[in-house]
């Protein structure tokens, strides 16, 4: 995997994006492609309108706190757990912990001043089934998120592993492939009209991508907000195609998603 300059910084130093001093020049992430544009902060994270092939916005932030102690001290059984501010303030920490703590409430709380609806969740594995037997349609494969209306995806990784990105000029949809369409079809059982679309987006299989073995990939880094874009009705541009990293056998990962 191809990783870019994006900084792994949780914990490592004692500054924040608002408050602390600026990040040194080696820790600055950087726009790996030409459809990820680095944003200065959360207004222009906001305002931004994706336009010009630029599918995906970074605000890079370094962030106090030791999010690796939170995702430590969490007892969750496998699988997705949403993380309540009850939940998260009764954990014993030290202070980083508690500061790492308060630094996702504090995300949560601005997200949802914006009239979105984030969660923070703890993810300890995944229970889905990574052998699907038609075609794998879970987080870990490379997909574009999707929506009725505009509404961009927000996403944060605390602590674990990071998302994975890539450029659409290296991907096809799995449903273009004419022998993974045939076997579709054949699981369908009718011809390739209007109601195999429809079997494709009912089963989301319409949204998952291959990518091309010599694909450069990016990292969303850890501490990081992003705004990236969905496909919806009238979407300005393609959407962005990524996918969450494998999980790794006793690692929780500690993100924030909208
Ligand atoms: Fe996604």
């Amino acid at each position: 995997m191809k990783t870019t300059a994006g900084a792994h910084a949780a914990g490592e130093m004692a500054a924040d994006a608002q408050n602390g001093p600026p990040m040194p020049e080696d820790r600055l992430f950087k726009a790996p492609n030409d459809r990820v544009r680095v944003v200065a902060d959360f207004d222009e994270l906001m305002s931004t309108r994706f336009a010009d092939q630029v599918n995906a916005l970074c605000w890079p932030r370094v962030l106090a706190g030791d999010f690796d102690a939170v995702a430590a001290a969490l007892q969750v059984p496998r699988g997705i757990t949403h993380l309540d501010e009850e939940m998260l303030r009764a954990l014993e920490l030290n202070a980083a912990g508690k500061r790492a703590v308060e630094t996702m409430l504090a995300d949560l709380a601005l997200l949802e001043a914006h009239g979105l609806q984030p969660s923070l969740d703890c993810v300890n594995g995944y229970t889905h089934d990574d052998a699907a037997d038609l075609l794998r349609t879970d987080v870990c494969s490379f997909h574009v998120d999707s929506a009725t209306a505009e509404a961009d995806t927000f996403l944060c990784t605390y602590s674990g592993a990071c998302s994975i990105g890539v450029m659409n000029e290296h991907t096809t949809r799995h449903v273009d492939a004419p022998e993974t369409r045939q076997r579709l079809l054949a699981a369908h059982g009718g011809a390739d009209d209007e109601a195999f679309e429809e079997f494709l987006s009912d089963h989301f299989f319409d949204l998952h991508y291959a990518v091309a073995p010599d694909a450069p990939v990016y990292a969303f880094g850890v501490g990081h907000l992003w705004r990236i874009a969905t496909l919806h009705p009238g979407c300005a541009v393609p959407p962005c195609v990524h996918r969450a990293p494998d999980p790794l056998p006793g690692q929780k990962r500690l993100l924030l998603i909208s």
